[in-house]
């Protein structure tokens, strides 16, 4: 069966899927921006498991449960700081989307919703960002693996109608 990837206008922390990817910084003990609002809608008990996994380097992802969330599961991440694009960053953000879906199959994760990673305080281009987003995620489902649907979760009209037209979706 083929996945089916979808655009949507949302608050990530509110989406009832198996699993929400989390935008985190290699500390992964909470930030701003998406990162603050997962953990203070997932609650304190986010933050202590976050303490017990050391970091995530640039690239890779680590899992982690919802609690307080409708989500399950918190996938979190570490994209690259935008530097003009000279420092690998589409090879660094493009392996945050490929390792959350490995991860996201190792648990037999069916539905899992992504945010528009480095694109806010990290500063990635998000034209730039979604077309590595878009090529990355359908170049890895192509596997049989367990997710049957991924969700661009955008959380501004603008990043949606970035997302709309790489899909060719009608958003009216
Ligand atoms: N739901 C969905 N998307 C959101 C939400 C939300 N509730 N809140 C913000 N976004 P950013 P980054 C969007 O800055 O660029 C943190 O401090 C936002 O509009 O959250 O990867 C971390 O700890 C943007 O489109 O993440 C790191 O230090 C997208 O999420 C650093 O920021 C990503 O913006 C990571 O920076």
């Amino acid at each position: 069966m083929a996945v089916k990837l979808t655009a949507i206008q949302a608050d990530i922390t509110a989406l009832a899927v198996d699993a929400i990817v989390n935008a985190a910084n290699g500390s992964l003990l909470g930030g701003g921006g998406v990162d603050g609002a997962i953990h203070r809608a997932a609650g304190p008990e986010l933050l202590r498991e976050c303490r017990t996994l050391g970091g995530c380097e640039i690239g890779d992802a680590k899992l982690t449960g919802g609690y307080r969330l409708p989500a399950r599961y918190v996938i979190h991440t570490v994209g690259p700081v935008w530097r003009g694009g000279v420092r690998n960053e589409p090879e660094r953000l493009a392996s945050c989307y490929r390792r959350s879906l490995e991860i996201a199959a190792e648990h037999g994760i069916r539905t899992l919703a992504f945010p528009c990673i480095a694109t806010g305080i990290y500063g990635y281009p998000v034209e730039l960002a979604a077309e590595v987003a878009y090529r990355t995620v359908s170049a890895t489902v192509v596997r049989p693996i367990s997710i049957e649907e991924v969700i661009f979760c955008c959380f501004s009209a603008d990043d949606l109608a970035v997302y709309a037209r790489l899909l060719s979706l009608d958003t009216k």
